[in-house]
C-alpha cells in the first residue's frame, strides 16, 4: 500500500526544532516572548500590513477584530457564506446577526449580490467578513470599494491565504483588518495560531490588550472591561518564525502541484477552481468539480487508495446552525458543494503523487 496522502499536512523546514530548542534553553516558554516578536515582524514585512498581532487562532483573530471595531448585539455582519465555521462564529460569539452572501462564477463573494444585500436589508450592515476561499483571491478591490462607499467594516479572512496577493497587495491588507491562521492544515503551521493585521496601530493596540485580559496598566490586576487569553505563546511563534523563512518557496510549490492537477485533469474535462485576473492565489487546495456531481463515491475511492480528499465546504446558509438567517442567495455555492472535493495539495507531493490521484479519479469514472 503507498502511503497515505494528506490533503495538506505540516512540513517543517528544519528551522523549527532549533529555534524551539533557543526557546528551552532561555526557559521563556511563556505566551509572548522574543519569537512572538519576530514572527509579528515577518508577518508584517511580508504582507506589508503596519502592524501584526500573533493570536492562538484565527478564529480568536476575527473575534478580536470584531470586539475591537464595536461589533454588539443587534449589528448585522455579512460574511461569505462558502467559507468555514471560524469565519463567521466570532459573529454570534459577539451577539450580532450573520448576513450571508452568495458566491459568483470565482466561487468567491459576489460582489452584486453584496450590493443587493445593502440596498435591500432594513438595516445597515456594520461589518463584512469577505473569506478569501482555498487561497485564492475574492474580487477584493471592487469589494473594497463598496464598503467603503457603504462606510462598512472590512476584515478579509485570509486564513487560507496566506501569501497571495491581488495586484500589488497581499491579501489581507486591503480591509480594516486581515486574518492568517496557522493551523495544522495551512500553507504555513505553528500547530495552532493565527495573525491579526491592520495598519490602524491604535486597533492592533486595543486587540492587544483585549487579548491579554484587558489588563489595566496597574502594578496590581485593574479590569474596566472584560477580554480573552487570545495571544500566541512563544513556543509556537518559534515554530512560525521558521516556518515564515519558506513562505515563497511554499507558494510556489502549491502553484506547481495544481499545475501538475490541471495536466492530469485537462484530457478528463474536470475542471479546477479558478483564479480571478490580476490575482496569484496561493493554491491552499487543489479543488475540482466533478461533472456528474458526486463527490461521495470519488472521495470513497480515494480513501480506499490511501488518498485523503473532502467536499468543498459545506456553505453556512445550508448549516442547521444558521437555518434563521438571511441568504443573499444565487444557488453557486450550493451546486459548487454538490460537485466540489478538495484533493491532498502538500508541498511534499511529487508529480507522481499527483498522477496517482488523477489515475484514481479516472478510474472510477470508467
Ligand atoms: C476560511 C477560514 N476561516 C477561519 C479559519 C479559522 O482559523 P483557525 O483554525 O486558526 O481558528 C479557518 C481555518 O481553520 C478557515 O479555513
Amino acid at each position: 500500500m503507498h502511503k497515505r496522502l494528506f490533503l495538506s499536512p505540516p512540513h517543517m523546514t528544519g528551522n523549527e526544532q532549533k529555534y524551539i530548542d533557543e526557546v528551552f534553553q532561555s526557559n521563556y516558554i511563556a505566551p509572548l516572548g522574543a519569537f512572538v516578536d519576530r514572527f509579528e515582524e515577518m508577518v508584517s514585512a511580508y504582507t506589508g500590513a503596519k502592524h501584526a498581532l500573533a493570536t492562538s487562532s484565527g478564529t480568536a483573530a476575527i473575534h478580536l477584530a470584531l470586539r475591537v471595531l464595536g461589533i454588539g448585539e443587534g449589528d448585522i455582519v455579512l460574511a461569505s457564506t462558502f467559507t468555514f465555521i471560524g469565519s463567521v462564529a466570532p459573529i454570534l460569539y459577539q451577539n450580532a446577526t450573520p448576513v450571508f452572501i452568495d458566491s459568483d462564477a470565482s466561487w468567491q463573494l459576489d460582489p452584486s449580490l453584496l450590493k443587493k444585500a445593502v440596498a435591500e436589508l432594513p438595516k445597515k450592515p456594520k461589518a463584512l467578513i469577505v473569506t478569501h476561499l482555498y487561497g485564492q483571491s475574492a474580487a477584493i478591490e471592487e469589494i473594497a470599494a463598496i464598503c467603503k462607499e457603504e462606510g462598512i467594516y472590512l476584515i478579509e479572512d485570509a486564513a487560507e491565504a496566506l501569501g497571495a496577493s491581488y495586484g500589488e497587495k497581499q491579501l489581507g491588507t486591503f480591509g480594516d483588518f486581515g486574518i492568517y491562521s496557522f493551523n495544522g492544515n495551512k500553507i504555513l503551521t505553528t500547530s495552532g495560531g493565527g495573525m491579526l493585521v491592520s495598519d490602524n496601530g491604535e486597533w492592533v493596540e486595543k486587540a492587544k490588550f483585549y487579548a491579554t485580559q484587558a489588563r489595566e496598566d496597574e502594578i496590581h490586576y485593574q479590569h474596566k472591561e472584560y477580554g480573552y487569553n487570545y495571544r500566541m505563546s512563544n513556543v509556537l511563534a518559534a515554530i512560525g518564525v521558521a516556518q515564515m523563512e519558506l513562505l515563497s518557496e511554499r507558494v510556489a510549490q502549491k502553484r506547481t502541484i495544481f499545475k501538475w492537477y490541471e495536466a492530469a485533469f485537462e484530457e478528463m474535462g474536470i475542471s479546477l477552481m479558478p483564479e480571478i485576473d490580476d490575482s496569484y492565489g496561493n493554491r491552499w487546495l487543489t479543488t475540482i468539480l466533478l461533472e456528474d456531481g458526486d463527490p461521495t463515491s470519488v472521495i470513497e475511492a480515494l480513501d480506499k487508495q490511501n488518498i485523503e480528499s473532502r467536499p468543498l465546504w459545506k456553505p453556512m446558509h445550508m448549516q442547521p446552525l444558521f437555518d434563521e438567517n438571511l441568504i443573499f442567495d444565487n444557488g453557486v455555492s450550493s451546486a459548487l458543494f454538490a460537485s466540489g472535493v478538495c484533493l491532498p495539495s502538500g508541498t511534499e507531493m511529487r508529480e507522481e503523487d499527483v498522477r496517482r490521484v488523477a489515475q484514481c479519479i479516472r478510474e472510477h469514472r470508467v
